[in-house]
């Protein structure tokens, strides 16, 4: 994200904490009924997806493990190459794992679409995403989230793990950083 310019940001509410825990319960609750009696590996992609994985995984009533990868931005708001790259890799082996893949926001897609092909070839048994936010118009490639839990519109937000130039991430509701005059 880019660093702020120092002039007075206004937020706007557009997922309210509540709604938030009520729907992470449901997502749970899905993958909880989908992966019935065997346990699953979350993987949080840093930073944005660390808030979400940790509500998450304490609503899944399920064996459960973690891990976390970093990869490179690829520079959004700016000149955009796509190129996207590891960081910081996982800390074990994946494979014959039940692998659930964690984000914040799904936007472009280029970063997932990025970690599927990096992790498929790591052979799990099963690789799928949670995504707690998608923004279906601003897809560029055609990847989806398994478990979504809102869809939003196009506008700039920040909040429970989403920043802006770093700032925000511990805001409890999402919420739209200066929304257009109505
Ligand atoms: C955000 C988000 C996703 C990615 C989605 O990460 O966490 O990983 O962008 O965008 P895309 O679909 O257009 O690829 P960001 O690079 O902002 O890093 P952060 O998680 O550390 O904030």
């Amino acid at each position: 994200m880019p660093a702020t310019t120092g002039k007075e940001q206004k937020l706007k509410v557009l997922i309210r904490r509540s709604a938030i825990e009520k729907r992470v319960r449901e997502v749970a609750r899905q993958i909880t009924t989908d992966f019935k009696g065997q346990r699953v590996h979350l993987i949080g992609v840093l930073k944005g997806a660390c808030i979400f994985l940790s509500d998450l995984v304490r609503e899944i009533n399920l064996e459960t493990s973690i891990d976390f990868i970093a990869v490179s931005s690829y520079g959004k708001g700016k000149e955009s190459s796509g190129q996207v790259r590891v960081l910081k890799d996982l800390d074990s082996s994946i494979e014959g794992l039940n692998v659930i893949l964690v984000e914040d926001i799904l936007d472009t897609g280029l970063t997932l679409s990025y970690l599927l092909r990096v992790l498929q070839q790591r052979k799990p048994k099963v690789l799928r995403v949670a995504a707690l936010l998608d923004k279906p118009s601003r897809r560029l490639k055609q990847v989806e989230g398994d478990y979504v839990g809102f869809r939003i519109p196009n506008e700039f937000v920040v909040g429970y793990g989403l920043d802006f130039g770093e700032r925000y991430r511990n805001l409890k509701d999402v919420c739209i950083l200066n929304p257009p005059v109505a």
